[in-house]
């Protein structure tokens, strides 16, 4: 394309100067890899933003959605319904931990978030108990970019230039990472779960009445794969069932067999009161999230002192359930439990794991860190110039046929569960090659 073709479209999370300078573009994508322009294959590191792990244009999925546009494109959202959206919500809550039951559909990871965090509000109030309006969130968390998500999130640069905007009454955990007790850890690491004991402290601030909900991800994805403390995840559990306090898993990214189980609960062993997801479920063929709730939170809205015919809860978007994503969903279901690529991911896990710990002793690599098929690399920054680096191995994977993908200077690994040993040995191998490459005495030298 033509840099002037290239003017109009302001790309999101992306240094436009930069990118239509240097402009990378895909033409299109088949299994794991990306085909360029010019005709190369890039290995997809990321599962496209997490959310293909079924790889690209798996034909049962092409299917269903070429037959669910002819038989019935769109349907609307509020007071109708469609018959795949209904499968769908079973299909998802058969996969749930039991009793997470219902499920509200949306069209992204940040609606989901934003949809979970005022069913939380509405519960409490619809119970009466209204009092309870504080949302607390963590550190270092990215919950997607609406104005409840920035608000709970950490991720400074996503809030500092909204800071006015910030929803009321919001507080944070601290995030469990630390290099000097955890680094190079594989798994789960064994220090931290004290820190869950935070939550306490934020209840003995703000009390527990004016607490609606805590939300956290499960592993913290988006910046750099931060994986549960032993028992932190337990210790929240209690915390919050002790005060009454909503928990919510974001499991955006966590959801649909990223860490080898239908969700992170599972694969952790603890059980929210509701779970935001997206991504994975249509793999990433076309938006859809949602937020899964326990049976009682959907039922007190039911019980509520209205008419019959009266909304229960005014909240909703117009592609809600939409009836081409709910089929593909039921497809991309379909494929992962048919193919087992969620007991896959959970096999490829000690692949991926004694590969990208082979990386530790390379020139400036500070932590790696594992759980699931995802990983996260922290870089030692250029001096002066945080984030460059990172970008700079991404640029070099992208000349040579890997799709990295980095926040800060950290690289985030996470590819589809069709990946062979062979491909995963390939693309650490191939990320050892950059990481020399771009060493942290070299940035002066590079573009
Ligand atoms: C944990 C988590 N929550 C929410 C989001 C936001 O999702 P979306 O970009 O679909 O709005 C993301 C995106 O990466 C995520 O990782």
């Amino acid at each position: 394309m033509s840099r002037p073709e290239l003017e109009a479209y302001w790309l999101p999370f992306t240094s436009n100067r930069y990118f239509k300078q240097h402009p990378k573009l895909v033409v299109s994508a088949k299994g794991a890899y990306y085909r360029t322009e010019d005709g190369r294959e890039l290995f997809d590191c990321l599962s496209g933003m997490w959310c293909c792990p079924l790889g690209h244009a798996h034909p049962k999925i092409v299917e269903a959605l070429a037959r669910q546009a002819e038989t019935l494109d769109y349907s609307p959202a509020f007071q109708v319904g469609n018959s795949a959206t209904f499968r769908l919500a079973e299909r998802i809550a058969g996969m749930a931990p039991a009793g997470l039951d219902h499920v509200f559909f949306a069209n992204s990871g940040s609606e989901a978030v934003d949809t979970a965090l005022k069913i939380a509000l509405a519960y409490h109030r619809v119970r009466g108990d209204a009092g309870r309006f504080r949302l607390i969130g963590r550190e270092r968390a990215y919950h997607g970019v609406g104005f409840g998500g920035i608000s709970v999130g950490g991720m400074v640069a996503n809030r500092k230039a909204f800071a006015s905007a910030m929803l009321p009454g919001v507080d944070h955990l601290p995030h469990t990472w630390n290099l000097s007790a955890m680094a190079f850890s594989r798994g789960q690491p064994t220090w931290g779960a004290h820190l869950a004991d935070e939550l306490e402290r934020l209840v003995a601030l703000h009390d527990a009445s004016t607490i609606a909900a805590v939300i956290v991800e499960p592993v913290q994805g988006s910046t750099g794969v931060l994986v549960p403390p032993l028992g932190y995840l337990e210790r929240l559990r209690e915390i919050c069932t002790r005060h009454g306090i909503l928990l919510i898993f974001d499991e955006v990214i966590t959801g649909f067999g990223r860490l080898g189980a239908n969700f992170g609960a599972q694969r952790l062993g603890v059980v929210p009161d509701m779970i935001a997801f997206a991504k994975g479920v249509t793999n990433g063929v076309i938006p859809m999230g949602g937020v899964i709730v326990r049976q009682d939170i959907y039922e007190a809205f039911l019980h509520a002192q209205i008419p019959e015919y009266a909304v229960e809860l005014f909240h909703g978007y117009t592609y809600s359930g939409h009836p081409i994503a709910a089929s593909v969903g039921l497809a991309a279901l379909d494929i992962y439990q048919q193919e087992g690529l969620f007991e896959q991911a959970l096999a490829l896990e000690p692949v991926l794991e004694a590969a990208v710990h082979s990386l530790k002793g390379e020139p400036g690599v500070l932590d790696v860190r594992n759980f699931g098929l995802a990983a996260g690399i922290d870089l030692e920054p250029f001096p002066g110039q945080p984030g460059r680096r990172a970008f700079k191995v991404f640029e070099y994977g992208f000349e040579h046929d890997q799709l990295f993908r980095f926040t800060a200077d950290t690289i985030a690994l996470g590819p589809p569960f069709i990946s062979t040993p062979a491909e995963l040995e390939r693309m650490i191998e191939q990320l050892r090659v950059a990481i020399r490459t771009v060493k942290p005495d070299r940035s002066r030298s590079m573009g």
